[in-house]
């Protein structure tokens, strides 16, 4: 399969990335299913319906699925929202493969696009001021280079177009040596998954250089009783010794969930520049 937006001379910030996907698919299949997030409800459709509340999605709209896995979200997204439509972009060929044997599966070939590709250049895989929302499920702390991300993301957003990120960020600590601790396994997890675990302040003020919008930072809001609590993705660590916890001396709880919504202006600042951006 052709590999979209990876231009020769462009060396990939998710080096890596595929190749580590690929090899551990299946494994990731076997444990969490077809929806590979670490956070998430015992009941996982529960928690995409939440998703597509967060990320305010809708029938009419046209969006991207950045980092889509085997499109278990994007199946279940266009199966709720028939009006959906959806063009996913995993860097891994293996998912890729499968994702279309899922849209098949699912009976959402309408709705639902898969294309091989790199998030870094969805404006060279995808038509610019296309889309209403571009997501980030799980897939944005791959990325070695989050600002080049972000550019694309602006250029195929339309505008007033969000980007929508739920991802893991490196906890902080006013105790220099948690902090260690903390900097020190977030390590081992981004060596372990091909993961470059997001500074929550850098990635807002990527995003606000960039001119967007911040709608809202927020914590996943998942009633504690339905929350699955992370027990799968231990479960795989321990099955396949991939980032497997060796010690719990010394340990401590190195990430923070958080979801972003991110809106792109919807007139140009420099043309309008008597005009404020109203966060609503
Ligand atoms: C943890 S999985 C999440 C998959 C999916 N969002 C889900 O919820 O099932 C991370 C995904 O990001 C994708 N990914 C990572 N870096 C990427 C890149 N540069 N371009 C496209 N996809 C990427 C991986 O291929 C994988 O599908």
């Amino acid at each position: 399969m052709k590999l979209f937006g990876k231009k020769e001379e462009k060396k990939s910030p998710s080096a890596g990335v595929a190749d580590f996907y690929n090899a551990t698919t299946d494994k990731f299949l076997q444990v969490y299913g077809e929806v590979i997030q670490a956070f998430r409800t015992n009941n996982v459709e529960d928690y995409l319906r939440y998703t597509m509340e967060s990320a305010e999605l809708q029938n009419g709209q046209h969006i991207i699925d950045a980092g889509c896995g085997v499109c278990g979200p994007a199946s279940f997204f266009a199966n709720n929202l028939p009006e959906l439509k959806i063009e996913a972009c995993t860097i891994s060929e293996v998912q890729a493969e499968k994702a279309k044997a899922k849209i098949l599966e699912k009976n959402v070939a309408g709705s639902v696009n898969v294309t091989l590709g790199d998030y870094h250049f969805l404006d060279e895989i995808f038509s610019a001021n296309s889309f209403d929302r571009v997501l980030f499920l799980e897939s944005f702390g791959h990325s070695k280079d989050k600002p080049l991300a972000l550019d694309a993301v602006k250029m195929v957003l339309k505008p007033g177009g969000k980007v929508y990120i739920k991802d893991l960020f490196a906890r902080e600590s006013s105790d220099e040596w948690e902090q260690l601790r903390i900097n020190q396994i977030c390590g081992q997890i981004n060596e372990a998954y091909q993961y470059d675990i997001g500074n929550l302040h850098l990635v807002v003020s990527a995003l606000r250089k960039k001119g967007f919008i911040i709608n809202y930072i927020k914590t996943p809001k998942v009633d504690m009783s339905a929350f699955e609590h992370l027990t799968i993705s231990n479960e795989f660590q321990n099955l396949f010794n991939i980032g497997k916890i060796e010690s719990w001396d010394n340990y401590v709880f190195p990430i923070d969930f958080y979801e972003i919504l991110a809106e792109k202006p919807a007139f140009d600042p420099r043309e309008q520049m008597h005009l404020y951006h109203m966060n609503k």
